[in-house]
């Protein structure tokens, strides 16, 4: 069971649908139902409650292996505030997902910045090898954590310019073996990432693991 805490939201209905049309099982946190009333008719469970209440929280979390944070209190009805949703909400949820014993993702903007075009091919490479690393990992049966990756390039003096080194970091969070997760990354990288395999045409990559327990 998922539990989308902002489910009723722009970015929270895409995440519903998409996960809905997955077939997996999706629970929305809302304070007001008559907000999901769409949502409810797709099978998605709406549950009532308000991030500032932590009482609230323990029955929408109970059953949840991912807890989802799509909420935030920069505006919107209710009194809300990026102090009380944002701040002391998240760790209400992040709180009751853990006593859950579930996963918690957080959707932020933090650290968004208008990305370049070539910035955002370094940032599709992360993407891509960090689903790759997160696929194999969760096969393995490894019990990771978290897991971050950074790229660093270094483009050619002449036009037009490409990629000619990339340096890739992958920090992984949790007791992972070190050989798992070495073997995961390489199989991204010499089989899997197709952003990878494309970037390799003109670019050296390289890569670092820091693991952290
Ligand atoms: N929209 C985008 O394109 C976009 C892109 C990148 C990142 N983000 C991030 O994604 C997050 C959601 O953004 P959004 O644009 O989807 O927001 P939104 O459409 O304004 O929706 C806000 C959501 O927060 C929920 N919420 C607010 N206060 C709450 C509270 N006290 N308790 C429980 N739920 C509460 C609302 O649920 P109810 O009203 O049903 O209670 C609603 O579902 C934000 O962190 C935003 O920075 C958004």
């Amino acid at each position: 069971m998922i539990l989308i805490a902002g489910g009723t939201g722009r970015l929270g209905r895409v995440l519903t649908g998409t996960l809905t049309r997955r077939g997996l099982p999706v629970r929305v946190l809302t304070r007001d139902p008559a907000r999901a009333a769409s949502l409810a008719g797709h099978g998605i469970e709406v549950v009532t409650g308000d991030v500032r209440d932590r009482a609230s929280l323990p029955a929408a979390a109970r059953g949840a292996d991912v807890v989802v944070s799509a909420v935030h209190g920069l505006a919107g009805p209710g009194g809300v505030s990026p102090a009380t949703v944002d701040y002391q909400g998240n760790i209400n949820l992040i709180d009751s997902a853990r006593d859950a014993g579930a996963e918690f993702v957080l959707v932020s903007v933090v650290g968004a910045a208008a990305s370049s075009p070539m910035e955002l091919v370094l940032i599709a490479l992360c993407g891509c090898t960090a689903s790759d690393v997160i696929g194999i990992l969760r096969k393995k049966r490894e019990p990771f954590t978290g897991l971050e990756v950074h790229a660093r390039g270094e483009r050619a003096t002449e036009y037009p310019t490409v990629y000619r080194e990339i340096h890739l970091t992958y920090r992984v969070r949790g007791p992972v073996s070190r050989k798992a997760m070495q073997d995961a990354v390489n199989l991204s990288k010499d089989k899997y990432c197709s952003v990878s395999a494309m970037l390799a045409k003109t670019a050296k990559i390289t890569y670092n693991i820091e693991h952290a327990e």
